[in-house]
């Protein structure tokens, strides 16, 4: 079964959240997503930063990432900047400025973000298939460059290839569903050009990764789940969505027990490198 039937199916079970994605600003995102308390960006920047340290080769050096189903920049926010998730909801969120146009936003939004302290040496390429969420992070400074394009219907133009070449890290929260293994297809002739980038996933346990990780091993890397460690991802909107994605996950075989159970979307973390006798183990590199 190819992974995008799989994943179709597998979404039927979540609650779609389809409306908040393509808005001209944050502010509807961050609303519905407060509302359920919306944490993976939160978890996997310390896991981010740690692997972006290990990829910077000298001290200020940049390291160029490239961000899978950005968003409105919340990953670019959140590595670049010292800003929490909390910050985030409290900028864009239930108390967030109504009275402004999300043109004025994204222009107020480009001063906040220019104005904080020693950003991290990073530039940031975003990828999303909703336009106008990609056009608002460019457009406040917190994408270097946005790309608005749906890789599993549409192949890499070839001027983003040559772009892509220059990735050390692709990232990503909360996509991985959305996007399947032909995303992946698309991008790695581009991102293991020279130095072959790694790439971090933060995926909820009830998308199977192997499909993505066996494309990924063809282009020479190994992935290696974070054993032991779960994310919350949100809570669940309703119970009726709890008990679809309970039954969804032990439909796969995935014992919810203890976890999904007590009333969370949970994710896992999965970091894939080119094959290499002289990687240190997953949980060495991300030991604090
Ligand atoms: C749950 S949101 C996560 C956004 C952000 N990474 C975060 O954690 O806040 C999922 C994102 O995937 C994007 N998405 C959905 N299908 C996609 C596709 N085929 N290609 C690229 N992005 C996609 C949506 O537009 C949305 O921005």
């Amino acid at each position: 079964m190819s992974g995008e039937v799989a994943f179709e199916e597998i979404n039927e079970a979540k609650a779609n959240m389809d409306h908040v994605y393509d808005q001209p600003d944050p502010r509807a995102y961050f609303r519905e997503l407060e509302r359920l308390g919306y944490a993976i960006p939160g978890h996997a920047k310390p896991i981010f930063l740690k692997l972006i340290a290990h990829l910077r080769r000298r001290p200020d050096e940049t390291v160029h990432v490239l961000d899978l189903g950005c968003s409105y920049g919340v990953n670019a926010a959140l590595l670049k900047h010292d800003l929490s998730m909390p910050d985030l909801y409290e900028h864009w969120g239930a108390q967030a400025l109504t009275d402004v146009t999300p043109e004025e936003l994204a222009e107020r939004d480009r001063d906040f973000f220019d104005n904080l302290d020693d950003p991290e040496a990073i530039e940031m390429i975003g990828l999303d298939q909703a336009e106008s969420a990609v056009a608002f992070a460019e457009g406040a400074g917190l994408l270097d460059g946005g790309l608005a394009l749906n890789l599993e219907n549409e192949p890499l133009p070839g001027q983003v290839r040559e772009e892509l070449t220059q990735v050390d890290l692709v990232t990503s929260t909360g996509c991985v569903g959305y996007v399947t293994e032909k995303s992946f297809d698309r991008i790695l002739p581009a991102i293991t050009q020279g130095q072959p980038a790694w790439l971090g996933n933060f995926v909820l346990r009830l998308f199977p990764f192997d499909a993505i990780a066996d494309r990924l091993s063809e282009w020479g890397y190994v992935t290696e789940k974070l054993e032991g460690r779960t994310f919350v991802q949100r809570r669940f909107e309703s119970e009726e969505e709890q008990e679809q994605v309970i039954e969804q996950l032990r439909e796969q075989g995935v014992d919810p027990t203890g976890l999904e159970a007590e009333g969370h979307l949970l994710a896992e973390f999965y970091l894939s490198r080119p094959a290499s006798p002289t990687n240190i183990p997953i949980e060495r590199l991300l030991a604090a």
